[in-house]
């Protein structure tokens, strides 16, 4: 172990195994892990107690940043270790965990978990593992590939266990910017007024007293499993960007926009690849997770500046960024979670947020999390922390999924995470909708006229038109909304699939 890595000399005895760090977890305890998104989260100790379950059956309530890496939430949904998940996961192990109910999941907003701890709704925290590239002189934590909740977790736990990773470089040192809000009732605006704005320490500051014990590792983060873009994320980007200049047109935007954000998986990703080929430039982000098309923005000379709470590419992608990262460096912060997804920055800085819906209804109400109503697929994630206040709210999806045996678009959707409040625009591979300022009836026609799959168009205008003849400011015919998805559940597909409509 270099010392350059611990540089405070009376830590160097707190070096031991993963699973002697681990024994500091007990049965029923409240954990709070680093890990965003498959970035930076602590491995070792995870590990090591999806293992001692394996012996000896214990139980906790573990928080993370978001979802982590190295199929460790499925290691520890198999082992049944967790008793409570917060306030994300993406894993397959663990959404089968969660819907047969073994796991409570409370899915939250991702700003507010460590407000929630700060103020006691939840907790206490009895440790925190968090993964470091090193520790300063004087005891801080410098962390890795994401911040997400870290900084607040070793502030508030009662033991801090880290996770020195030697495959990350040290040259991650100065990317990071650890800001925490000041208490209430005297908290003082955060003073963040540009992507840039650097307003914090570069490591988490906390006692190193607090530090119980120190393990080494080398096992890297997970390569992102997003798919390339293909035509129909081509085809949203294309009416995305038409839509953009438009606005440049009438004069709301300039061609250098307004920051940007935009949210996990392969649809989102691919449709800021968009930018890449497009009129605009000077692009800043101010998101959450950077996923490889904000190096691709970088490479492409159109983004000169972006924050977020995390850093996820592909197994290529981080092969020609993370040696590289120095040269980055200057153009990149991340930051906390709860700052880089935090109401009043969002609103402050005027963000266009672009984020994926599993479905949407005709009036714009979105569904991003729940399978036919009721089976979790992520959780919400950052997506209600940008919609709600962001200057353009966007969500994207493809009109059908699962071969044109489900629309996208439906009549209601079975579970709202986003209502139509918080949503202006709608796209799909089929075209895009502008719902600002428009009242339910014509948010419903415009949705349908210019989003939905030819193969459900028919069947959506005659449910509206039906329920249009009943009246009301929204109108619907309320015993038939969902039977869309009651057909699905039954029968696998709520109209003929394409390929029977194909073959027919
Ligand atoms: N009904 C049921 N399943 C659907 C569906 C629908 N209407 N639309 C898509 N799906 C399925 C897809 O078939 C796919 O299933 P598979 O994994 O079995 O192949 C899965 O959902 C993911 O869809 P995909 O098209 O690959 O999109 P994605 O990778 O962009 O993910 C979300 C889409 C909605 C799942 C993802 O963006 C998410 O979890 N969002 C919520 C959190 C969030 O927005 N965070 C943003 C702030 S970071």
């Amino acid at each position: 172990m270099p010392n350059s890595r611990i540089r405070l000399a009376s830590l160097l005895h707190k070096v031991v195994s993963a699973e002697e760090a681990a024994s500091h977890i007990k049965d029923g305890m409240m954990v709070g892990m680093s890990g965003f998104t498959r970035a930076g989260e602590a491995k070792a100790v995870p590990m090591a107690l999806a293992e001692r379950a394996k012996r000896e059956p214990f139980k906790i309530t573990l928080v993370t940043g978001a979802s982590l890496g190295n199929d460790l939430d499925k290691q520890l949904a198999e082992a049944h270790v967790l008793s409570r998940r917060i306030p994300f996961q993406a894993d397959p192990a663990l959404r089968k965990a969660i819907n047969a109910g073994e796991v409570m999941f409370v899915d939250q907003h991702l700003s507010e978990t460590v407000e929630h701890l700060r103020t006691r709704q939840l907790g206490p925290l009895d440790v925190a593992v968090v993964e470091a590239v090193g520790i300063t002189a004087q005891g801080g934590i410098i962390p890795t590939t994401s911040v997400g909740n870290s900084a607040t977790f070793a502030i508030l736990a009662e033991k801090v266990i880290i996770e020195i990773n030697m495959s990350q470089p040290a040259e991650l040192e100065g990317l990071h910017d650890i800001y925490i809000p000041t208490r209430r009732p005297f908290r003082e605006p955060i003073p963040v007024v540009a992507p840039e704005s650097r307003v914090g320490l570069p490591f988490i500051a906390i006692p190193p007293e607090k530090i119980a014990a120190i393990v080494v590792t080398s096992k890297l983060d997970s390569a992102s499993n997003v798919l390339p873009p293909d035509a129909e994320t081509a085809a949203i980007s294309g009416h995305l960007m038409e839509f953009l200049k438009h606005e440049v047109k009438r004069g709301l935007l300039t061609e250098r926009l307004q920051p940007l954000q935009a949210g996990i998986g392969t649809i989102a990703n691919a449709v800021m690849h968009g930018f890449i080929e497009s009129p605009f430039y000077d692009l800043t982000m101010y998101s959450e997770v950077l996923q490889d098309s904000t190096f691709d923005l970088f490479d492409a000379d159109k983004l000169n500046f972006a924050s977020g709470s995390s850093i996820t590419l592909s197994k290529a992608k981080y092969d020609a960024v993370i040696p590289k990262i120095t040269d980055y460096k200057p153009r990149l912060i991340l930051r906390p979670q709860e700052i880089s997804n935090h109401p009043e920055i969002i609103r402050r800085l005027g963000i266009i947020a672009i984020n994926t819906a599993l479905e949407f209804d005709i009036y714009g109400n979105i569904n991003s999390t729940h399978v036919g109503g009721t089976h979790m697929m992520n959780g919400i994630g950052g997506s209600g922390d940008f919609a709600r206040n962001a200057y353009l709210s966007v969500f994207v999806t493809k009109s059908i999924a699962k071969g044109g045996a489900l629309s996208s678009i439906v009549p209601m959707v079975s579970h709202v995470d986003h209502t139509e409040h918080d949503v202006d625009i709608v796209v799909t591979e089929v075209g895009l909708a502008d719902l600002r300022e428009l009242a339910p009836r014509e948010r419903a026609r415009l949705i349908i006229a210019n989003c939905v799959h030819p193969l459900y168009r028919d069947a959506l205008t005659d449910y509206f038109e039906r329920a249009t003849a009943r009246g009301g400011h929204t109108p619907h015919i309320i015993e038939e909304a969902l039977s869309w998805h009651v057909k699905a559940r039954e029968t696998g597909a709520m109209g003929e699939p394409l390929h029977l409509v194909a073959s027919a």
